[in-house]
């Protein structure tokens, strides 16, 4: 046993629920009804019964018969194929025996098949319904949206995958995406993968460093993006940052080619910010080129897209997910987890940027040939009923968004949702970090009206797919549990301490999964030992998932939340390794410890206790500028979101007798529980603890 982690004890004070025993499942209100405009009969349905059936019939000795026939079901192959997985999870003893993992990728599916993401999440459906609308396009200012029909998206998507062959770009090349939410974003991620390049997306929200350093650890030869991006009525200078980023790269700049979406046809950075010969408009470029382009004939092991996610280094991992897998994973959770029926129009909030966008508005609706929703601006803008009028606007079916959301609008009062037509959704979904009982009610009240299912989706950047779920029609619900492992995933609660499986119900622990599934990334980019590593050596033959769970006595999973050194801030994952580098980038600090505690509206918000350097001499009345300062340090570094809420500037850091920073007791305090540290036995000096208590105690 080689991990180390504690069991998670501090996400209580986070507010997660409990299972408290005699729970009972909410059967009253959160019913996906029959009575319900429901186009056909659920997919799975009418209780847990036909999910268990369902279930069994998809795992352990079923599992690989299972996934090909819905491999050939719903995906369109070139080729069809023979192997359906190779590999599995190494044991101790493969571990041992293995001492450097092979390069080769340990696991693979639907091996020597051939096939072509963008064909089947465009083309096929646009032979078949050239006029159904691909893309609900909701742009920042109200009454600017556009419908994108699947046949104009593959004309979009050839002639900027024709640009992109011009500029040199070949089967497994990489690309970086640097967009804002626009319906061209999606158009970029499939025109790589018509022609075979593994595209790296960036969220927008990165800052120059944060995009450099990713543009530098995949060696992109062509980066695409938009003059600006519009956010809530305001412009983001998104290009202005791209070229930022790309002079940082210094001689090592790999980047050949920039791709430029004119989104609001900015006059400064058509002027100030285009380099001619490297910089070329989107718009000008799709005019020169054919309008068709065939697509490129993948294996199913190819790489389709990296994706970088913190871990609990300070370097990101670029998770890398392959063409099959992921395309069917990505298909089926859409398909059963939202139950989606033809002629729905599914709505996920999230940004493309990140997995959640990836998989949810981009390859699943779309692989199933679904309505698909892009919406560029946010909760509250031009007011707090700006999901609402859209929902009824669009007449959108399902709708995918995350607790931090919920909780912000639940805040700003029901009555923003009252006069809204919201009858057209049957299911309500929520995504990132674990949904307190409040705000889980709230939305199934306030937006449901008690008759949505609510689909508490549980899963992770490495996932590539949704793990832990209920299914409308079949699951019963408990606001705060995910509930039961989707098919073909078998979830277990393992003893941090004796790395066993915990048998039963009424057990806690942390989260593993057995058995690969089609949909798990493949490695990290440039780095298979960091994969094996941090995957599979802490619980040999599993996947471990980093989080905290328990199984409860109706066998239902509840996610308490991460186990190791990262925050989850409103879903957005980052590790204190990676905050506090960036601090330490600044001239005076000395020393800094990162922590996350519970927050009543992003979930956990980031706190940096910080040192000084001696030489660093500052005036005590100007510290509310020097914490600004710091602020400003991580926005700039990370990025806007990364922005810690508290810095408190304190003359040590408590830490063990071998120089080791006690951050158990700075998440204690920093919490108001100053009062309960336990035992201090270990800290080399305990007289730290009590200036640290006051400085918290008296920080405004
Ligand atoms: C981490 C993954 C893929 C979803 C978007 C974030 C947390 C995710 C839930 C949920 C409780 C959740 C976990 C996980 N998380 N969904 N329903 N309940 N926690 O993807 O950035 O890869 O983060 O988000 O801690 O490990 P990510």
């Amino acid at each position: 046993m080689t991990s180390n982690i504690p069991p998670p004890a501090r996400h209580d004070s986070q507010g997660i629920p409990m299972h408290a025993p005699g729970s009972r499942l909410t059967t009253a209100t959160n019913k996906y009804k029959d009575t319900h405009p429901v186009p056909e009969k659920p997919h799975v349905s009418p209780d847990i019964e036909a999910y268990k059936a369902a279930h069994s019939g998809s795992v352990g000795p079923h599992s690989d018969a299972w996934w090909a026939e819905q491999a050939r079901e719903n995906l369109t192959w070139i080729k069809d194929f023979t192997i359906v997985r190779t590999g599995g999870f190494p044991s101790e003893q493969e571990l041992k025996e293995n001492k450097s993992p092979s390069p080769t990728l340990p696991i693979t599916w639907f091996t020597d098949g051939t096939l072509n993401a963008c064909y089947n999440c465009v083309d096929r459906h646009a032979f078949a319904n050239p006029d159904k609308t691909a893309i609900i396009y909701e742009a920042d200012e109200p009454g600017e949206h556009q419908y994108i029909t699947y046949a104009m998206l593959l004309n979009e998507v050839s002639r900027v995958a024709n640009v992109l062959k011009g500029m040199g770009i070949k089967k497994g090349d990489t690309v970086t995406i640097y967009m804002p939410m626009t319906w061209q974003a999606v158009v970029a991620f499939l025109a790589c993968v018509r022609i075979g390049a593994i595209h790296s997306a960036v969220f927008a929200g990165f800052s120059a460093e944060s995009l450099r350093d990713r543009i530098l650890d995949c060696q992109s030869t062509v980066l695409i993006t938009a003059d600006e991006g519009r956010r809530g009525g305001r412009s983001v200078a998104t290009k202005v940052i791209a070229d930022q980023a790309l002079k940082e790269c210094g001689d090592a700049n790999p980047v050949k080619h920039v791709l430029v979406l004119s989104r609001t046809g900015s006059k400064t950075v058509a002027g100030q910010h285009f380099t001619p010969g490297r910089d070329v408009w989107w718009h000008e470029a799709c005019a020169n080129v054919p309008a068709y382009c065939p697509v490129e004939e993948m294996s199913s092991e190819d790489g389709l897209f990296i994706l970088y996610t913190s871990g609990s280094t300070g370097k990101p991992k670029g998770i890398l997910h392959t063409t099959g897998g992921y395309l069917l994973g990505a298909l089926l959770t859409v398909k059963y987890v939202f139950d989606v029926h033809p002629g729905d129009k599914f709505a996920c909030m999230a940004d493309v940027g990140w997995i959640t966008g990836h998989t949810y508005i981009i390859y699943g609706p779309l692989a199933l040939g679904t309505t698909t929703t892009v919406f560029e601006s946010t909760p509250v803008y031009p007011s707090p009923s700006r999901y609402w009028e859209t929902v009824s606007k669009h007449g959108l079916t399902q709708f995918y968004s995350s607790p931090t959301a919920v909780r912000l609008l639940r805040k700003l009062g029901h009555q923003h949702v009252q006069d809204h037509d919201l009858s057209s959704l049957r299911v309500l979904g929520s995504v990132g970090e674990p949904i307190n009982p409040e705000a889980w009610n709230w939305y199934n009240e306030h937006v449901g009206k008690g008759e949505c299912a609510i689909v508490d989706t549980y899963w992770q950047t490495e996932t590539g797919s949704i793990v832990v779920t209920p299914l409308p029609g079949a699951i019963e619900t408990k606001p705060g549990a995910a509930t039961v492992p989707f098919f073909g995933i078998e979830a277990e609660i393992v003893d941090p301490l004796s790395g066993k499986p915990l048998e039963g119900n009424g057990v806690e622990g942390v989260l593993c999964i057995k058995n690969p599934w089609p949909s798990i990334a493949r490695t990290i980019w440039g780095d298979d030992k960091r994969f094996v590593e941090t995957y599979f050596k802490p619980y040999p033959g599993h996947y471990f998932t980093g989080d905290g769970a328990a199984r409860d006595e109706h066998g239902y999973i509840w996610i308490k939340g991460r186990v190791d050194d990262v925050i989850n801030v409103s879903g957005h994952r980052m590790s204190t390794a990676e905050v506090e580098s960036a601090l330490l980038l600044h001239n005076g600090v000395a020393e800094t410890a990162v922590i996350g505690t519970a927050d009543e509206l992003t979930g956990q918000a980031v706190n940096a206790f910080v040192t000084m350097k001696p030489e660093f001499s500052f005036d005590p009345t100007s510290e509310p500028a020097l914490v600004k300062e710091l602020v400003l340090q991580v926005r700039k570094i990370i990025g806007p979101f990364a922005a810690p809420k508290k810095v408190y500037i304190v003359s040590d850091l408590p830490k063990t007798r071998s120089g080791k920073i006690v951050r158990r007791i700075l998440r204690k305090i920093a919490s108001g529980e100053g009062d309960q540290l336990g035992d201090l036995s270990t800290v080399a000096e305990p007289e730290v603890v009590e200036v640290i208590k006051k400085k918290v105690a008296e920080s405004p």
